[in-house]
């Protein structure tokens, strides 16, 4: 197995100023130590609730966002500091989608346009043609060519995301929420695509989700986020059969039981207690201030990774 992406000690701090006429200035911390690797043809789901630094992660690896620290390999080599004249190169092979694709869309381009745009950048030949076969590898028809983003439904619209994405040829990509705008009917038609130009082409993803139905659906290995910080690293079948840390046992247990009437319900992850603001993390353990099994070291020391069986990783004083 080959790995095509590794992340090591990954940290993304943004200034944080404290009022328009503040002196003061803070580092919110988003992304704080991340360490992966995501093998050819895998895809890592990236898990956690609003905040904890899913999307920052995913933008910063394609260095959409200078890393404030840490190292980024792209196919063994480092591009973190790369310049940006010689990562141009790599960066196509890199791709993302957004989760709402009407803004990831230019509303005033039509659809041959969107998906055209980055082919004639890199003057690749026969746009027409290539534009016609992206248009059938994500579902659409011909007919789709000449509209606009706005008028074509959501579902579309994400298909025209993935096809323009795909134009260049990519490697890898970060899927970021890529279904949770979208109706219920849709969002297994957006996965099933998404599977199978995997399958064909051989992609490997960092799928980012707070569903977790769809990540053991969708994923081989899960990452699961908390204040910037991953705290358990597993297979699909590790962290969801034998959760070690409190936190993913929590999540675990507040998976929404599918109800195909009830549209919202299945994408709210409801915990209890609040996500304490990354601008004032806790002390020690991020996650102590709501953990059921909290013990004073929790308040005091950061735990380190415990690998509690092959390739297994918990962050977590009292794993199990
Ligand atoms: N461009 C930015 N500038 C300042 N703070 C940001 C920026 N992007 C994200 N953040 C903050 O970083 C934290 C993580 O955000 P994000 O990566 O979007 O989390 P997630 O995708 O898991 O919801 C949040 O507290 C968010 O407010
Ligand atoms: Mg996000």
């Amino acid at each position: 197995m080959s790995e095509i992406i590794r992340v090591e000690h990954l940290k993304k701090y943004f200034l944080f100023k404290e009022g328009i006429f503040s002196r003061r200035v803070k580092y919110l911390k988003a992304v704080n130590d991340v360490s992966f690797s995501i093998n050819r043809g895998e895809t890592l789901a990236l898990v956690g609730e609003t905040g904890s630094g899913k999307t920052t992660t995913g933008r910063t690896i394609l260095r959409l966002y200078e890393p404030t620290g840490g190292k980024i390999f792209f196919e063994g080599k480092e591009i973190t500091n790369i310049p940006k004249r010689e990562f141009k190169k790599i960066r196509v092979q890199m791709q993302m989608i957004y989760q709402d694709p009407y803004s990831s869309l230019n509303p005033r381009m039509n659809i041959f346009n969107i998906i055209a745009e980055p082919l004639r950048e890199l003057k690749y030949e026969d746009i027409e043609d290539r534009v016609l076969e992206l248009l059938e590898s994500v579902g659409l028809r011909k007919e789709h060519m000449f509209k606009y983003p706005d008028e074509i439904s959501g579902g579309q619209q994400q298909r025209v995301a993935i096809a323009r994405a795909l134009g260049v040829n990519p490697k890898f990509l970060v899927l970021d929420e890529p279904t949770s705008a979208l109706d219920v009917s849709v969002q297994a038609q957006i996965l099933n695509l998404l599977e199978n130009l995997q399958k064909e082409r051989g992609f490997t993803y960092l799928f980012i989700s707070h569903d977790l139905s769809v990540v053991r659906y969708i994923s081989q290995r899960v990452a699961i986020m908390y204040l910037g910080k991953i705290m358990e690293i597993g297979t699909v079948e590790q962290v969801f059969e034998n959760p070690q840390h409190p936190y993913t046992k929590l999540l675990l247990e507040s998976v929404p039981v599918p109800d195909p009437k009830d549209r919202k319900r299945r994408k709210k992850l409801i915990l209890p207690g609040e996500i304490p603001s990354p601008l004032n993390p806790p002390s020690g353990c991020p996650f102590h201030t709501r953990c059921p099994v909290a013990k004073e070291i929790c308040r005091e020391k950061e735990p380190e990774y415990v690998e509690v069986e092959k390739g297994h990783f918990v962050k977590c004083h009292f794993p199990g």
